[in-house]
């Protein structure tokens, strides 16, 4: 693969020029790859807008895909990850001995509390499977209910792929790892079976009527491919304990103002919200959406949350705990009826520059191209595990966060405040592939900047 090196430029100045359009052009090396090649930087104008571009037909897969979630294969295994593992095995363990998840009653998808196997059970992850999600089919909560039945044509968000909540939860915690922000609760892709989960009367039935045979006919029992309920494919997030949802604590900073250090430490974990919700475009980062843990003066023994691995700290300590990432990854920029704007660009932290912390953690990175590509590769990986996984709607994701973190880079050089990043046009950078006629083979990544011009009808909800 070759060396390349970026350059976009746009006249984006005023709002008449938003159709102005820059792309650059990435070069890579298919067959004799010792060769250096350097960036090819182009100008092209389009009409502004995301395309339809059908040329993406080159990228589906010729064959059927092999290696999509199959939800009755249960395999929580994550070599990587032997501690991860360990934790979910916990999990089953305890549904194994009738610990079973505890459905949450906030919120409006079937979420669980997944308990571990000790004596005096604690939660230890919340879990969230497919089918329960807040249009999901076996979605368990009336209200969503409701707004189905009587308000079908304003319900779910138009810019997000449908039903497919829990490899966003997932793809926020990785874009969390990558960047080496530290505040989603590791999330992963599990299955887990359990009869407190939302299941459809007829499955129900099934699984009862196979036990009853199984239980007298031994022999034919012994051919049923699965006698219990299916498992359930769903996002399991690590629990996070002595955490409490933010606008409790915004409210009791109102009138208890944190001291000087606390505050430089809870404005850059603050920014590293920022950081995250900006590159996912999360639609649903509501108050009640981050969780903070503020220990004042650690007692004796007491682990600091900002050094749960490392020696007891005493110091006073602030953290944040970004959860519930399930209805991020949008396909486009919201341009219907609501903006789904971030609720913290309306508090005062908000308003203060991005600070040379977060500078230093994250703009390396996130202006290094390769950097980005990988990221992306690694989101196709989750997300191609889904059974409706579509190519086309997951470049177009992509062309959103690849706009974003245009502008977040932008903003960051500029020293621009959250408030400020967030009123910055909305861009979408799009990926196309092309192979020039020619002998040497050359596949080119070509990467078109546009401005979205469609804005929302509301924009402040
Ligand atoms: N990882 C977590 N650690 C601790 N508490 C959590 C975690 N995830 C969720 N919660 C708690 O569960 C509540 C509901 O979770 P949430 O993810 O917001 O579900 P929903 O999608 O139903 O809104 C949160 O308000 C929070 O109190
Ligand atoms: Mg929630």
């Amino acid at each position: 693969m070759c060396d390349s090196s970026t350059t976009v430029c746009g006249d984006h100045t005023t709002a008449n020029q938003l159709r102005s359009v820059s792309s650059y052009e990435q070069s890579y090396c298919v067959d004799s790859c010792e060769e250096s090649c350097l960036p090819d930087v182009t100008y092209v104008t389009c009409s502004g807008g995301v395309s339809t571009s059908a040329s993406n037909k080159e990228s589906q897969p010729l064959l059927k895909r092999m290696d999509t979630v199959d939800a009755s294969i249960v395999n929580n295994v994550f070599p990587d990850d032997p501690e991860f593992t360990a934790i979910v095995k916990d999990a089953e363990n305890a549904i194994d001995n009738c610990v079973y998840p505890q459905r949450i009653s906030q919120g409006s998808s079937g979420s669980y509390f997944v308990k571990n196997s000790a004596e005096i059970p604690k939660t230890i992850a919340v879990f969230k499977p497919k089918d329960e999600e807040p249009y999901g089919r076996l979605n368990p909560k009336w209200t969503k209910w409701m707004h189905k039945l009587c308000c079908p044509c304003c319900f779910g968000r138009s810019c997000l792929v449908p039903n497919q909540g829990y490899l966003s939860e997932a793809g926020a915690s990785l874009v969390d790892r990558k960047l080496q922000l530290n505040i989603v609760p590791k999330t992963r892709i599990v299955k887990l079976v359990s009869k407190t989960f939302n299941y459809s009367a007829i499955d129900r039935a099934k699984s009862r009527t196979k036990q009853n045979v199984s239980d007298r006919f031994p022999r034919v029992g012994r051919h049923f491919h699965r006698i219990g309920l299916p498992p359930k494919a769903g996002s399991f997030q690590l629990f996070v304990e002595g955490y409490e949802d933010a606008y409790v604590w915004l409210r009791r900073f109102e009138d208890d103002p944190l001291p000087d250090n606390i505050q430089k430490e809870f404005q850059q974990q603050f920014e590293r919200l920022v950081v995250l919700d900006y590159i996912i475009r999360n639609t649903d980062r509501n108050n009640d959406n981050w969780l903070v843990k503020y220990v004042k003066e650690a007692t004796n023994g007491e682990v600091s949350p900002v050094n749960p691995w490392g020696s007891p700290k005493k110091q006073p300590s602030i953290k944040i705990a970004a959860i519930d990432n399930g209805l991020a990854f949008p396909f486009k920029h919201p341009d219907e009826w609501r903006a789904y704007p971030y609720y913290w660009a309306w508090l005062p932290y908000a308003k203060i520059p991005l600070s040379k912390e977060i500078r230093e953690l994250v703009l390396p990175t996130l202006s290094d191209m390769n950097f980005v590509q990988e990221l992306c590769d690694e989101l196709y990986d989750l997300f191609k595990t889904d059974k409706g996984f579509d190519r086309h709607m997951f470049e177009k994701q992509m062309s959103v966060m690849r706009g974003q973190i245009l502008n977040l880079t932008q903003a960051l050089k500029e020293g621009k405040t959250p408030l400020q990043l967030v009123q910055m046009p909305s861009v979408v950078v799009e990926r196309s592939r092309t192979e020039p006629k020619g002998r040497i083979r050359v596949m080119t990544d070509a990467f078109t900047q546009s401005f979205q011009q469609k804005t929302p009808f509301f924009t402040w909800c």
